[in-house]
């Protein structure tokens, strides 16, 4: 026996099933964790239902995760045996099992390791991600202005500046809401009536429901709005998004949507003229985010500190249980989550 166990999607769309798995070494730069809690995304079950991402089978989906790192690869400096951390898995980048989060031993990259402080596993798996900080901020994304420990106000040209964040409840809308807020902008907000308080936790100031038909003329009653995210990307958010902006008959307001998906989930709708679209693709490592990348992910960096000091919230987590509940998470998250993100324990 390794001392490593993992929940292996056996074959594409296939059932998932629980054994030893191989202690793996650290690369150069890769960080071996010991992994106390995992989530399962939409991205996971996205894989294990439609195969739509290449990974080697037997597959292990899952992440981001949290843990305790166990060794360290070549040349890493940034963290050190027996840190408590979090970390985004390269299993969507490098495709192979040993890089994947649903089991009790996964290998990462040093770039990406967020030391955590006591903040719980569980929870911390819901804070991790840096897609949100990487929509909002980047240069490439919505560019708007990086938010400051200790707060500051906002610079003239951006005071009073709102943005829409259509998903207000989904795990990466919860977030964004979280860093909008820390970097001083107005945020208004969608959701089912059940998860307002949440929204309502997170610092949005504008919270509407998402499937009331009101709700498009009340969020043209706050125009101007500056900065439009759509986190769920989908036909029912997109089409009313369009609403909002080009109502009949009318013309329609200029306007940058920064997406999580790419239109065609939407359905390709015709965009009016003034209505520009861009899904999120975005690399760390990347040249021209090299000064976002330090400023947000390295030690002692934004992201490790919002974190520690609890500054950045997000959904709660629901732990379902160890991997043998992988497959019962996946189709969790299949049917639709609402206000919450599943996550799994490797050794419950
Ligand atoms: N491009 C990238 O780099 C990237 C990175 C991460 C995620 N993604 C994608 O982004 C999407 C969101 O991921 P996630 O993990 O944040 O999702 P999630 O937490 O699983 O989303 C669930 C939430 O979506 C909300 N929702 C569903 N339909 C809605 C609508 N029409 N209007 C407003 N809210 C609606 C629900 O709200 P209520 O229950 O309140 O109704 C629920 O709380 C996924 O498709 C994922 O694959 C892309």
């Amino acid at each position: 026996m390794s001392g490593n166990r993992a929940a292996f999607l056996v074959e594409p769309k296939g059932c998932f099933e629980v054994r030893d798995a191989p202690m793996e070494q650290p690369g150069p730069g890769e960080v071996l964790i010991k992994v106390h809690a995992v989530a399962l995304q939409p991205a996971d079950e996205k894989v294990a239902k439609l195969a739509i991402i290449l990974v080697e089978y037997p597959a292990v989906l899952g992440g981001p995760v949290g843990g305790i790192v166990h060794a360290l690869g070549e040349g890493v400096t940034r963290v050190a045996v027996g840190d408590r951390v979090s970390c985004g898995t390269l299993i969507f980048k490098k495709h192979k099992p040993k890089y994947g989060g649903t089991q009790r031993y996964t290998l990462v990259s040093e770039q990406e390791v967020i030391e955590i402080g006591d903040t719980d596993f569980t929870k911390v798996v819901t804070l991790g991600s840096y897609t949100p900080p990487s929509c909002l901020f980047a240069s490439n994304c919505l560019n708007m202005h990086w938010p400051s420990l200790p707060p500051k106000p906002l610079p003239a040209g951006e005071q009073g500046k709102k943005i829409l964040i259509w998903g207000g409840s989904s795990a990466m809308g919860s977030l964004s809401i979280s860093y909008a807020k820390q970097a001083g902008y107005t945020v208004i907000s969608t959701s089912s009536p059940h998860n307002f308080d949440l929204l309502e936790s997170l610092g949005a100031d504008y919270i509407f429901d998402h499937s009331d038909l009101a709700t498009v003329e009340r969020i043209r009653d706050l125009f101007p709005i500056d900065y439009w995210f759509d986190t769920i990307s989908l036909k029912p958010s997109v089409t009313t998004i369009l609403k909002i902006l080009a109502p009949e008959g009318k013309p329609a307001n200029k306007a940058y949507i920064h997406m999580l998906l790419p239109l065609a989930m939407a359905g390709n709708p015709t965009l009016p003229e003034g209505v520009t679209t861009g899904m999120h693709f975005f690399s760390t490592q990347a040249p021209e985010n090299a000064d976002w990348a330090k400023f947000f992910l390295s030690r002692g960096g934004y992201m490790e500190k919002g974190i520690k000091s609890g500054l950045i919230q997000g959904v709660p987590p629901h732990l379902l249980g160890g991997l043998e509940k992988v497959s019962d998470g996946i189709e969790e998250v299949h049917k639709g989550v609402s206000g919450k993100k599943v996550v799994i324990d490797p050794w419950a």
